[in-house]
């Protein structure tokens, strides 16, 4: 119940999906939360979950594609609640879906600054308080789609696949400073960005895909995220963890 005692965790897209899943989970753990997003009524909401339910957060609105924005909701989880444990560079969008060729070069930036520039934006800003104040947890949502293949997913699987080799390299780098840098890898969640994708398509195909015979719940990933915020974790770094009930085993 109490794994995350007197801990402050940043949760980038925590007004939706796997971000909220990890806010609530972490709150409950009695983390202070910082809920960051850049939609605000969902930020909001999740706020008001965690309260309702007797935790600590607070909503800090942000895009995490930019710079300056960043380096805000750093500075007030710092000045609210003097520290910065734990940051997971969770948002994310998906992008479309379309070959190569196709591909819109706008679209393109878009995803790679959402998806891979915003973890680099996140490391960057909070690195230098984890120094100051002697260590820290930094976790990022790669995807499978960053390991194998994944046709029709242009921006998005070249960003994840990046942010796998980010969190390689940050890790090597701050590894003896206390500094301890993960990824998740997700199968497919049920979350508001899969309903998008899929839109009212039977999920049937993707189930059979993922041997574990159903589809990965926010849950599953906020699960593993608490692992890799906690101590329990101590000896992790540099790794993508993957969680997908076996879809990349096949
Ligand atoms: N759902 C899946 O199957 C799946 C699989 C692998 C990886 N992921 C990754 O998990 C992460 C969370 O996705 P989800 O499925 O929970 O999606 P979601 O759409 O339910 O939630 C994403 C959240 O990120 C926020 N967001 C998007 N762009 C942002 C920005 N620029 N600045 C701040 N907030 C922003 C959105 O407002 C939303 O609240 C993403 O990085 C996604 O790529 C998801």
């Amino acid at each position: 119940m109490d794994r995350l005692k007197n801990k402050v965790a940043i949760i980038t897209g925590g007004g939706s999906g796997i971000g909220r899943a990890t806010c609530l989970l972490f709150a409950r753990e009695v983390a202070k939360v910082v809920v960051a997003d850049y939609v605000a009524e969902g930020g909001n909401e999740t706020v008001q979950q965690i309260k309702t339910a007797g935790g600590e957060a607070m909503f800090v609105q942000a895009d995490v594609s930019k710079s300056a924005e960043v380096r805000e909701m750093i500075a007030t989880a710092v000045k609210t609640y003097g520290r910065v444990d734990i940051l997971y560079n969770n948002a994310g969008i998906e992008g479309p879906s379309a070959k190569l060729a196709n591909y819109k070069e706008e679209d393109w930036d878009r995803v790679i600054a959402i998806d891979l520039t915003a973890v680099y934006l996140g490391m960057k800003y909070v690195i230098p308080e984890m120094l100051k104040q002697g260590g820290g947890v930094i976790i990022s949502t790669a995807s499978v789609a960053g390991m194998v293949g994944f046709p029709g997913s242009g921006a998005y699987a070249a960003a994840k696949a990046g942010v796998i080799n980010l969190t390689r390299l940050a890790a090597l780098e701050y590894a003896d400073k206390n500094i301890r840098v993960n990824c998740i890898c997700p199968g497919v969640i049920s979350t508001p960005m899969v309903d998008r994708v899929m839109g009212n398509r039977p999920r049937d195909n993707v189930v059979r895909l993922e041997p574990i015979g159903r589809l990965g719940q926010p849950e599953d990933i906020a699960n593993a995220a608490l692992f890799l915020a906690s101590e329990e974790s101590a000896f992790a770094t540099g790794a993508p963890f993957i969680i997908d009930g076996g879809y990349v085993a096949r």
